[in-house]
């Protein structure tokens, strides 16, 4: 079944993956496609609504991005925010100045005409301004709808047309009612029916990967991660057994992390789950190697040797099963063509696999879609709501060489944090919460005696995507607990410390 769509056109700004995200949370699918996107190419797609996001540039700039007047002509409502609205003022021969000042945070603004948009909006609320330019005059045929003291166009629109334009932001939140706003676009203007649910997709994607899918035989490499437990998860949903996962245990996981996977696919769920475990073959290409991108090296190369053993066994297959998910295939900068995961543990296993063709049944969720699909199919909360992990596991939070003695303290102290951020709630504000055992060791006292053993840094920090991260704010007595439990309770370590850096200049992992 063909859902009815939303195009979001992209025009650079810094919150376009939430402006599709709050589109799919209203229950209407979207894509976020770039901005050069022909009217013909946009017919084609056929949606019910366009939005133009936000964006650095100004419409006068050399560089700025434009679009075809013909796109107004498709009779297809049309929604600008902030720099998309300027867009449509500026393309249809209105005014756009650029101001003096920025306006930049919370403004109180007024509605002064009714309209679908504004359908349950209080006269008066606050929206979120980040902006220069702004529009000065509107075009033949279109009306304010709300204003400011310094904005006189903050909201305008053409209803004949169903053309609308805001300055502000509804998509953050600190717009108070800027979602019934995108609501109001979505069923006000456009009469979605709002047939995006997750019950809906899982229910299709699992109809479809079975026509797709029976009777063939298919491969997963599971990493215990997120994505492919819940791709692997959608598929055993419609093939049972004719798919076979494998799980490689290089053995630098979490502690009991290995187990779980077993126990929640193979015999939860009834998978047929194979688990390589070559944790010995991995620690002894590592023994002696301290270097940071020799590890990941060494590990990605001994991976993929792991890996072709097992396919070896099973053979020839006709579908490799990859988690690739939203976000990857916009990063690839097209939305064509199996995207490999390279930043990734099973970066380079379709060359030793023999199989015909690639799936890939999250390649249109956003991360928190991908969690709901996972919660819908029955998946315990922690597999769910797992927090990122590196491929190279642990070996990259062992300062220096990777040795069993090394292994288990990080282990048990990792261990210990996990427990305490999760006893104090939170493990949802935090994007990534670790230990990590640093190459030095320090003079301590424990009892009666002098120790001189290692000191554990504990790693944990808030972010959005990991490409910037700040350190967390973990209240004092959290830490208290955890310094004072992994210094009586693990082996080899006497003393903790928290690292406070952001990441720039730091990276959230320590090598
Ligand atoms: P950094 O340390 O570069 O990490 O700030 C950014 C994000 O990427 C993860 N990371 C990796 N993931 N293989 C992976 O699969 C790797 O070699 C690797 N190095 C870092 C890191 O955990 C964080 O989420």
């Amino acid at each position: 079944m063909q859902h009815e769509r939303v195009l979001v056109l992209d025009f650079g700004g810094q919150y376009n993956q939430l402006i599709a995200r709050r589109v799919r949370d209203l229950g209407v699918y979207c894509d976020l496609k770039p901005c050069d996107m022909s009217a013909e190419a946009i017919k084609q797609y056929a949606p019910i609504g366009i939005i133009f996001t936000g964006g650095p540039n100004s419409v006068y700039g050399d560089k700025a991005p434009r679009v075809p007047k013909e796109i107004f002509e498709l009779g297809i409502p049309i929604f600008g925010i902030c720099y998309g609205a300027q867009l449509i003022a500026f393309t249809l021969g209105g005014r756009v100045e650029n101001a003096e000042t920025s306006e930049y945070g919370k403004r109180e603004f007024t509605f002064v005409k009714d309209s679908p948009i504004s359908s349950g909006v209080p006269a008066t609320s606050v929206c979120w301004m980040s902006h220069t330019d702004r529009v000065t005059g509107l075009p033949d045929g279109f009306e304010t709808l709300a204003s400011t003291d310094s904005c006189p166009f903050t909201a305008f629109g053409n209803a004949a047309l169903q053309i609308y334009g805001v300055q502000f932001h509804p998509e953050v939140v600190h717009s108070e009612y800027g979602n019934l706003i995108l609501k109001n676009f979505l069923y006000g203007v456009c009469k979605a029916k709002g047939d995006w649910t997750m019950a809906n997709f899982v229910e299709e994607q699992v109809s479809a990967l079975k026509t797709k899918l029976k009777g063939k035989k298919v491969l997963c490499a599971m990493s215990g991660g997120v994505d492919s437990a819940v791709a692997a998860t959608l598929v055993h949903r419609a093939v049972g057994d004719d798919l076979t996962c494998v799980f490689v245990d290089h053995g630098l996981l979490r502690k009991y992390e290995a187990e779980e996977v077993v126990r929640v696919f193979r015999d939860g769920l009834g998978m047929n789950l194979i688990k390589a475990d070559a944790g010995e073959r991995f620690l002894s290409r590592l023994e002696g190697v301290s270097d940071p991108e020799k590890k990941r090296k060494i590990i990605g190369a001994e991976f993929i040797k792991v890996f072709e053993v097992e396919a070896k066994k099973i053979g020839a297959v006709d579908f490799l099963v990859q988690g690739t998910i939203y976000p990857d295939v916009i990063e690839s900068g097209k939305d064509k063509s199996a995207v490999i995961k390279s930043h990734h543990n099973v970066g380079g296993l379709p060359s030793v696999v023999d199989f015909k063709e690639i799936v890939e049944p999250l390649r249109d969720l956003f991360k928190d879609e991908v969690r709901r699909v996972g919660t819908e199919l029955g998946l315990p909360e922690d597999v769910v709501q797992r927090q990122p992990f590196p491929g190279p596991g642990l070996a990259i939070r062992i300062m220096g060489e990777v040795t069993r003695e090394k292994l288990e303290t990080l282990r048990d102290a990792d261990y210990i944090f996990r427990e305490e951020i999760r006893k104090a709630g939170l493990e949802r504000e935090i994007w990534q919460y670790f230990a990590v055992i640093t190459n030095s060791k320090t003079v301590g006292v424990q009892g009666d005696f002098r120790t001189y053993e290692n000191v554990i840094a504990l790693r944990a920090v808030t972010s959005v995507d990991a490409m910037t991260a700040d350190w967390a704010r973990i209240p004092f007595d959290v830490l208290e607990t955890v310094s004072n439990r992994i210094t009586n309770e693990v082996k080899h370590a006497n003393r903790i410390v928290y690292d406070i850096t952001s990441k720039p200049p730091a990276t959230i992992e320590w090598e």
